[in-house]
C-alpha cells in the first residue's frame, strides 16, 4: 500500500484545509480593510491548493503561487488547475524562491504550514519579510501561521487517522537544537498493511518564536501585526475556530496566525 500511495494526495488530505484557509484571507483582510481583497500570493504553495480554491471563490480574484519544487508544482496544476477550465487563466504558478518578485503586488500574501521555517537566519528571514513587503500593495496583507507551547521542541511522534480513511498520519520531531532553534522534522504515512510510506516529506527548519517574527514584521515596515490563536475546548483541544489576542494560550500545542497590515 504504501508503495502505491500518492505522497501529495495524502499530504493534503491529512494538513491542508483550503475552504478555511480562503474563508480566514479574507476574513482578516475585511475586518480592516471593508472589503474584499482580490489578488493572492500563495509562497511555498507546493501543490496550489489554495491558488485553486481562490480563483474558485470569485470571479475577479486571481492567484500566483510560488515554489522551488517543479514536481509538487506539476502534480498541483494536474489535480487542482486542470479542472478548473477558464478559471485556472486566473492562475499562475512560479517554479521560483519566494524572494522573487511577482507579476502583479497582491492585496493577501500567505506562507502557510510553518514553510518559510526554512530561513535559518535572521538575515536570509528579514530578506523574506523585505521581499513579502515589496511585493504587496500598499494596503496589503501578509498571513503566516506558526506553532508553539512546551511540547513544540519536544523529540516526538503524533500520530492520527487522516478523516475518512484508515491510513494514519504521522508528525515527527526528529531533533531540536538550542543553540540554533534548528528542529528537523517528518512526515510519514502508516497503511492498515502494516506498511510505511517513511519520511514522505523531511523538513530542515528553525523553530521561529512568535514574538521574534512579531519583532521582524515590524522592522521590515508592517504598521500592525495582530496573534491569532486557535480556541480550545473544556479538554483543551483546538476547535478549528481563531480569534485576535494580545497574549495568547499557553497550551502544550498552539496553533495560531500573524497577520501583518502594511
Ligand atoms: C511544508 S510545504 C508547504 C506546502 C503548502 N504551502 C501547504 O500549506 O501545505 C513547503 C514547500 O515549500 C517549498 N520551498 C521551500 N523553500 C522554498 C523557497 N525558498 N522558495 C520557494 N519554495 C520553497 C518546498 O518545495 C515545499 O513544496
Amino acid at each position: 500500500m504504501a508503495r502505491q500511495a500518492d505522497r501529495h494526495e495524502l499530504y493534503e488530505r491529512a494538513v491542508q484545509d483550503p475552504v478555511h484557509d480562503v474563508q480566514f484571507l479574507q476574513e482578516v483582510y475585511r475586518r480592516v480593510r471593508r472589503r474584499l481583497p482580490h489578488r493572492l500570493r500563495e509562497d511555498f504553495c507546493g501543490t496550489a491548493a489554495v491558488c485553486a480554491q481562490w480563483v474558485k471563490a470569485g470571479k475577479g480574484n486571481s492567484a500566483e503561487g510560488f515554489d522551488l519544487d517543479g514536481e509538487t508544482l506539476e502534480w498541483g496544476r494536474r489535480r487542482h488547475l486542470d479542472p478548473l477550465g477558464e478559471a485556472a487563466r486566473r492562475v499562475i504558478l512560479h517554479a521560483k524562491d519566494v524572494r522573487e518578485p511577482g507579476l502583479h503586488r497582491a492585496d493577501v500574501t500567505c506562507a502557510h504550514n510553518f514553510s518559510y521555517q526554512v530561513f535559518h537566519t535572521r538575515a536570509e528571514m528579514i530578506e523574506y519579510l523585505e521581499s513579502v513587503y515589496r511585493n504587496l500593495e500598499d494596503d496589503g496583507v501578509f498571513v503566516m501561521d506558526m506553532y508553539g507551547g512546551w511540547e513544540a521542541n519536544e523529540e516526538m511522534e503524533e500520530e492520527r487517522y487522516i478523516e475518512g480513511s484508515d491510513v494514519r498520519y504521522v508528525w515527527e520531531q526528529v531533533s531540536y537544537a538550542p543553540v540554533t532553534g534548528r528542529q528537523d522534522c517528518a512526515i510519514h504515512f502508516r497503511f492498515p498493511d502494516g506498511s510505511e510510506l517513511h519520511d514522505a516529506f523531511v523538513y530542515h527548519w528553525r523553530h521561529w518564536t512568535m514574538p521574534e517574527m512579531r519583532e521582524l514584521l515590524s522592522e521590515v515596515g508592517f504598521t500592525r501585526v495582530d496573534a491569532w490563536f486557535e480556541e480550545i475546548d473544556e479538554d483543551g483541544d483546538g476547535n478549528g475556530t481563531f480569534s485576535p489576542t494580545d497574549t495568547g494560550i499557553n497550551c502544550e500545542g498552539w496553533l495560531a496566525y500573524l497577520v501583518a497590515y502594511k
